[in-house]
């Protein structure tokens, strides 16, 4: 008789906190504890959390990620264990590949915004300010990569130990971050990253300093079966959102507009490659369009990504756009993340300079030249691209 009615207590323990994760895991986004103040209560008055072992928190999380993705339809009727690399199974994997500036803050959490996704932001962190376009990076660079889509962290070194000082890096990885508040003396411990980033079955990661081409080893690897996305922008506008930041100027590889254009046109000779070697496993897409069409957008996305087009990405898009059925069709809510609001902020003698390093880049991926100062303001510098001539 005590003996079950302590099995009741401990029972009806473990479910309140099943039923507590579940509503933190459940918020959309930056789903960090600290707007839970019962449970943090909780976390300090109980001394025996700190103490939780590694596998009764990897439980924990399967669980949750369980009822998370309770009616969850994964392709082809199969199940999320089907998907799961703990138990042998095999996730869904897609990258973005973009640069400094891009909008790929806003797509990669789109992705996130799907529960079950686990999202290594920004793996080549470590690298510093800088391109990866071949040796000496290129390699070890990849591997990270790969190491990564696999949940290997134990040569990742590197990688952990700069994280430790920049914790975005994994802020943005909500699922991990809100663990890493509860146990931040497993947050960097490659044993729990491995078992924690092998429940997940959507893998997904945005990098924003190795150029398309270095992308193809990736490709090639059929036992990761990844998905490749290469976001591309106007360089005029990536260069007046890179002015802004303090990390950028006075770094060729990030203000020089001829090496960022170079950078496209070696990025549209990749992309034209890979589209005929992976026709179902390479996409591109510029933000621009994205930004003027979420919703269909990332639909189509989502279809190549074999993701489903959950309720809480349309939550997200709903509280991240705004229609206006005026001008543009759709805009992000806060303007100054406009595509085109490079057109007010930089003057024509700045837009003339980037056009020049630009000429070739621009007409590749479809961007449109201003006449002068009063048609700046005012043009669409885009049109059509193509993938399909060179
Ligand atoms: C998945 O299941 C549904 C209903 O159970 C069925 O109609 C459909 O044909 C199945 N699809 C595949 C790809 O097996
Ligand atoms: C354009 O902007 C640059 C940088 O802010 C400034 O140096 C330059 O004088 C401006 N040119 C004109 C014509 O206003
Ligand atoms: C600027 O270019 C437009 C063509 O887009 C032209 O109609 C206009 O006259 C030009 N303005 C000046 C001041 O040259």
């Amino acid at each position: 008789m005590y003996r079950r009615v302590e099995l009741l207590g401990l029972t009806v323990t473990t479910i309140a906190l099943i039923l507590l994760f579940a509503t933190v895991n459940q918020r959309p986004t930056r789903e960090y504890p600290r707007h839970y103040p019962v449970l943090q209560d909780l976390i300090l008055t109980n001394s025996s959390f700190a103490t939780v072992p590694i596998k009764t928190v990897v439980r924990q999380n399967k669980f949750v990620i369980e009822q998370q993705l309770k009616d969850y339809p994964f392709p082809k009727n199969k199940t999320l264990t089907d998907f799961t690399l703990s138990v042998g199974g095999k996730p869904v994997r897609n990258i973005i590949i973009t640069t400094w500036r891009s909008g790929s803050t806003f797509l990669g959490e789109v992705l996130n915004a799907i529960p079950g996704n686990y999202y290594h932001y920004e793996p080549l962190l470590h690298y510093g300010i800088m391109q990866i376009r071949g040796p000496p990076f290129a390699d070890s660079a990849v591997t990270v990569l790969e190491s990564l889509l696999k949940c290997e962290y134990d040569d990742l070194q590197a990688y952990l130990k700069y994280g430790q000082d920049h914790v975005y890096l994994f802020t943005h990885n909500t699922r991990l971050w809100t663990q890493c508040e509860y146990y931040p003396n497993y947050c960097w411990d490659p044993d729990f990253l491995m078992q924690f980033c092998k429940l997940f079955p959507f893998q997904s990661m945005k990098v924003v300093r190795l150029r398309l081409r270095l992308a193809e080893r990736l490709l090639l690897n059929k036992d990761l079966n990844v998905r490749v996305l290469l976001l591309v922008r106007d360089p005029r506008g990536i260069l007046q959102s890179r002015k802004h930041r303090e990390w950028c100027p006075g770094i060729p590889d990030c203000d020089q507009p001829n090496i960022l254009c170079a950078d496209m046109v070696s990025d549209y000779s990749a992309a034209i490659k890979l589209k005929h070697k992976f026709p179902h496993r390479f996409s591109v897409i510029r933000y621009e369009d994205l930004s003027l069409n979420p919703y269909n957008e990332v639909k189509k996305l989502l279809q190549f990504f074999n993701l489903y087009f959950h309720p809480n990405v349309m939550n997200f898009l709903d509280s991240h756009t705004r229609i206006n059925y005026g001008g543009l069709s759709s805009t992000f809510r806060n303007s100054k993340n406009t595509p085109f609001h490079w057109r007010m902020d930089l003057n024509f003698s700045e837009v003339q300079y980037i056009e020049e390093q630009c000429t070739q880049a621009m007409h590749l991926w479809g961007y449109v030249k201003a006449y002068n100062e009063t048609n700046l303001k005012e043009f669409n510098p885009l049109t059509e691209f193509t993938l399909d001539n060179e």
